[in-house]
């Protein structure tokens, strides 16, 4: 049985993610910073393990990781993030830009860090970083948002670094874009549902091969330019 670790699983895509891979016969490690209110995750049914966690506590996260010491990881999925604040030049908010940058970017890294040997374990793991084309620098046309924007492109950067890292142990990375979907970070007029999203990733993180480690691909597979 394949077994997946997920961030941020108690709601939006995280959510999503968690439900379709229990639902496909997986393992699934879902953490959330409130397991015991996570009303949603403990209505799927399968092989899920619930597990607090708040992806900026360095000592909760190496709690988890020897709790799983054991386990290869087939699949980590890097999905807990937030948006901050929306407010461009002029009205910056440079502590909130800190804790954007702690869950988005730094976090992502220390999770890695720390699973790198569980994946290392599992035949053809993967590590996906849950991006955004708001990360991507070639795209941006126009401005606002900073904050975030700036926090997945550093995110892509440390996809990239890790891709190299973790290329001797078999490990295939990459930084993957959901598409606009319809949740709170998202909101209500987002086209796609966090199922829709979500089934799209998945096949796309299912195709992919050592090749693609490093990439950064849209909810269809196709690359992002940077
Ligand atoms: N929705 C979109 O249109 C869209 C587009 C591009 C990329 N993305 C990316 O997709 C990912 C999932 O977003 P979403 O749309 O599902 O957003 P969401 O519904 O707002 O969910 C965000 C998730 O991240 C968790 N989280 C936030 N801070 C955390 C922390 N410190 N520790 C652990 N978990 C934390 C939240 O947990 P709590 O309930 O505890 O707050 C929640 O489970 C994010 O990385 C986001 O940047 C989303």
């Amino acid at each position: 049985m394949a077994t997946a670790l997920i961030t941020g699983a108690n709601r939006g895509l995280g959510l999503a993610f968690t439900g379709q891979l229990a639902k496909a016969g997986w393992r699934v490690h879902a953490c959330c910073r409130m397991p015991e209110k996570a009303r949603n995750l403990k209505e799927i049914g399968g092989d899920v393990v619930r597990h607090r966690l708040d992806v900026t506590d360095g000592l909760q996260l190496a709690g988890l990781g020897r709790e799983l010491a054991d386990e290869p990881v087939d699949l980590l999925i890097n999905n807990a993030g937030i948006f901050g604040p929306r407010a461009g030049f002029g009205q910056i908010a440079y502590d909130d830009w800190l804790q954007v940058f702690n869950v988005n970017t730094l976090a992502p890294m220390r999770v890695a860090e720390t699973f790198a040997p569980h994946l290392e374990r599992a035949p053809h793991a993967k590590l996906i970083n849950i991006s955004s084309r708001l990360g991507s620098i070639a795209d941006t046309t126009t401005s606002g948002a900073h904050i975030y924007r700036s926090s997945k492109a550093a995110l892509n950067m440390v996809t990239r670094c890790l891709s190299i890292d973790l290329q001797p142990r078999g490990v295939i990375v990459a930084a993957l874009h959901p598409g606009w979907v319809n949740t709170n970070m998202g909101g209500r007029t987002a086209p796609l549902s966090p199922e829709d999203s979500a089934a799209r990733v998945l096949a796309v993180i299912d195709r992919l091969t050592s090749e693609d480690s490093g990439g950064f691909y849209d909810n269809a597979g196709d690359v992002i330019p940077w």
